[in-house]
């Protein structure tokens, strides 16, 4: 996380006896990433968080990548999410779409129960809220999550989604920590004029989440699968903390564009990265506005990666008659040339000339830089129509 928070009640050193209103002593928790050599946490809990008392193995068919496939033969593929089943909580009910060594991404059709307590020791999560709402409950306190949230649950935070209602969500797992990109931040992690979102449009915990319980279990993913632990007692026991590293929430209607007289390429968009990966968003912007500009991005081959475009709201006028709508999602891979659908360019164009200058789209991109695998969802649901169209459009 980009900059320190102070939540609830901490002492005034680190390190330091910190008592109880009972005289006993608060334990204090460092959560802490790459050894103790970048952001961290102080936790102080009422209880020890070692104390465990079982420890179990749980099913899980997807820990090992076994259910993903290659794309093969090589095709441009989309898939209409809007088909997929409702599928049971937010961590359990995930229906995995792509996935490579370096992140997993997966679809929930929530339907309003909420998830077990969750732990993912693998590395940071991005849940993307397409509709819906939801309370999301973490050590750290609780943050509220509605449509268009971006919500950042740093490697190993305890936390467990509590939908008011049913929720669609795209949920990125990475293998590693995922953070707002370097360039956008100064040398001590402000973020920067150039920078599309600012520290402003960060919603953290404010205060803490204190539950009382014991015999507590809490879904613990690691790289050899996904267990239960038992904890003797509620881990939402943190009276206060303080640190650069907690879970946040960005929504996409805080992104601000950055636009060129000339098309500007996807970095302008670049929300948040990971290792292997990128995230970015589309947002309703001013088309480019040169006198000669061709409004929508010109056919592209970004050699080193595959792009995921996750279609959530308003008119994707590149895409226009190749069946993407609200929910789609395209998988654009390494090794094809994509672009605009046969039309578009001249569509756009004259709509330019008629004063129609705001793209409404918004969309969710992921640019993942080792190929992605196609997971059984993806199969479920894929158009396989959509390889063709650019073709048969201008047949
Ligand atoms: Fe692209």
């Amino acid at each position: 996380m980009p900059y320190y928070r102070v939540v609830g009640e901490i002492p005034r050193k680190r390190h330091v006896q910190f008592r109880r209103p009972d005289g006993g002593l608060y334990a204090e928790e460092l959560m802490g990433e790459e050894g103790f050599s970048s952001d961290s946490s102080l936790l102080y809990h009422r209880h020890a968080p070692t104390a465990i008392t079982k420890s179990e193995s749980v099913e899980d068919a997807s820990s090992d990548g076994a259910d993903l496939a290659p794309n093969h033969p090589l095709q441009p593929r989309a898939y209409r999410t809007q088909d997929l089943p409702e599928s049971g909580d937010l961590v359990l009910g995930r229906q995995a779409l792509f996935g490579n060594g370096d992140v997993r991404v997966s679809f929930v059709a929530a339907g309003g129960g909420p998830s077990e307590l969750y732990r993912n020791s693998v590395g940071a999560e991005v849940v993307y809220v397409q509709t819906g709402r939801a309370r999301v409950e973490t050590t750290y306190g609780v943050l509220d999550a509605g449509v268009g949230d971006y919500v950042v649950i740093p490697t190993g935070a305890i936390h467990r989604w509590v939908p008011d209602g049913p929720v669609k969500a795209l949920v990125i797992e990475a293998r590693g920590h995922i953070r707002p990109p370097k360039r956008y931040l100064s040398q001590f992690g402000q973020f920067l004029e150039h920078a599309p979102y600012s520290e402003r449009d960060l919603r953290g915990p404010v205060e803490p989440l204190l539950v009382d319980g014991g015999e507590v279990p809490v879904l613990v993913r690691t790289r050899g699968g996904l267990s239960r632990l038992t904890y003797l007692r509620h881990p939402f026991d943190v009276v206060g903390w303080d640190g650069y590293l907690y879970p946040y929430v960005l929504n996409i209607d805080d992104f601000e564009p950055i636009v060129k007289r000339t098309h500007a390429p996807p970095p302008v968009h670049q929300t948040f990265e990971g290792p292997g990966f990128v995230i970015c968003s589309f947002c309703p912007r001013p088309l480019d506005f040169h006198e000669e500009a061709v409004p929508i991005p010109y056919n592209h081959h970004n050699v080193d990666s595959d792009e995921m475009m996750f279609y959530v709201d308003g008119d994707y006028s590149a895409r226009k008659g190749s069946g993407i709508g609200i929910g789609s999602i395209s998988l654009h891979p390494s090794g094809f040339t994509h672009g605009p659908q046969p039309g578009a360019v001249e569509a756009a164009i004259e709509a330019a000339q008629q004063g129609r200058d705001t793209s409404t789209e918004k969309a969710v991109m992921i640019d993942t830089f080792r190929p992605l695998r196609l997971g059984a969802a993806a199969r479920r649901c894929e158009d396989p129509e959509y390889a063709w169209t650019w073709a048969r459009a201008t047949g």
